[in-house]
């Protein structure tokens, strides 16, 4: 992806971090990639990781590491085809000088201990730790929903509800850095790139990575095609941080230093023209059918209704809302 492309750079200093011209260099080095999907991208990051370890080898006449690529995701995803995509993978390093490359899958999530401790040397992941691991506990317990169908209950409660969706991200976050720093090596490094939000203002309009969504669902609901009490009581389990929120969690955490972070739009860099709301529809409904025709408990064919619905959003202005950033963390875990 466009987003896997652009950490390029961030993962190539990552390994020269590690390796840098030394004359030894560790005899193996773990590589993980969180959140990795299945399909052509789920080994980008740990591609670039492998090919960047052996340029640095190269270059500086360093003997090679044996190396080990983890791959992880939540459980339910397509391991089957993980695994198919690891032996191209190895496949395709064999014309390079012999490397020694080790792989793993790790289901589970990453809100979680994954790894052993002290064992990995570079963490990458890419548009997936803007999850939540729940939806936000104060909402749920006092039944305010994300999106309240009255316009004016919604706008009152809007700063409440931004609030307690920063406040369950930075426990998510925070937890999340907690356990990566101890499954790190002392020096070892990470690069993540997540959804996030250009503006601090909450009453900015794009105050949600998951807007257009939910504004979509209550059109639905205002039509009767689902359940409003339904809709009150879904959360969709998605954050995006602003900048400023990233730097505050990594420094009050304080297992990792911050090397780098850049915010940048989506879609800049590859020719807005060619994105159509029909394009961006379909990656909001694969993104969130599982969880929608869960909770919903509604037939598949609601989903094509969503995509018409967003479609409909998102031609009329709602493109230039949904138009969020992506911040590219660069960060190095403290001795
Ligand atoms: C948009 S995909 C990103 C896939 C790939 N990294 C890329 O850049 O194309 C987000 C992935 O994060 C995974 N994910 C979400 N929450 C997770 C969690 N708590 N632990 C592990 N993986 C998670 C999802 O299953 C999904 O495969």
């Amino acid at each position: 992806t466009t987003e896997q492309q652009r950490m390029k750079s961030s993962i190539e200093d990552a390994i020269t971090g590690l390796l840098g011209t030394a004359s030894t260099v560790p005899n193996s080095i773990l590589i993980a990639d969180l959140g990795c999907s299945y399909g052509s991208n789920a080994l980008a990051l740990v591609s670039t990781a492998v090919n960047a370890v052996l340029c640095n080898c190269m270059q500086h006449e360093q003997p090679l590491p044996e190396v080990c690529v983890l791959l992880n995701d939540l459980p339910g995803n397509d391991f089957n085809s993980v695994a198919k995509s690891i032996a191209e993978f190895k496949q395709s390093f064999e014309s390079f000088p012999p490397i020694v490359i080790n792989s793993g899958m790790v289901p589970g999530s990453f809100h979680a201990r994954l790894f052993s401790r002290e064992s990995l040397h570079l963490i990458c992941s890419s548009t997936s730790l803007h999850w939540l691991s729940e939806a936000p506990e104060d909402l749920v317990k006092r039944r305010i929903p994300m999106y309240d169908c009255d316009d004016n209950l919604r706008r009152a409660r809007s700063g409440l509800v931004l609030d307690a969706y920063s406040r369950q991200f930075r426990k998510d976050f925070t937890q999340f850095l907690t356990v990566r720093g101890k499954e790190l090596v002392p020096g070892g490094r990470m690069v993540i790139s997540l959804f996030g939000r250009c503006s601090d203002n909450p009453a900015s309009m794009a105050t949600h990575a998951w807007e257009i969504l939910a504004s979509s669902l209550n059109d639905m609901v205002s039509r009767g095609v689902l359940n409003k009490e339904k809709f009150e009581s879904f959360y969709i389990p998605m954050y995006a941080p602003s900048d400023k929120e990233l730097r505050m969690i990594i420094q009050d955490e304080s297992s990792f230093l911050i090397n780098n972070i850049e915010v940048h739009k989506p879609l800049s860099g590859i020719g807005e023209v060619v994105v159509t709301p029909k394009m961006i529809a379909l990656a909001i409904r694969s993104a969130h059918e599982a969880i929608i025709l869960e909770h919903f408990n509604c037939s598949a064919h609601i989903m094509d209704e969503l995509v018409e619905t967003l479609v409909g959003q998102l031609s009329s202005g709602g493109l230039n809302r949904q138009m969020q950033s992506f911040a590219c963390l660069s960060l190095c875990s403290t001795m």
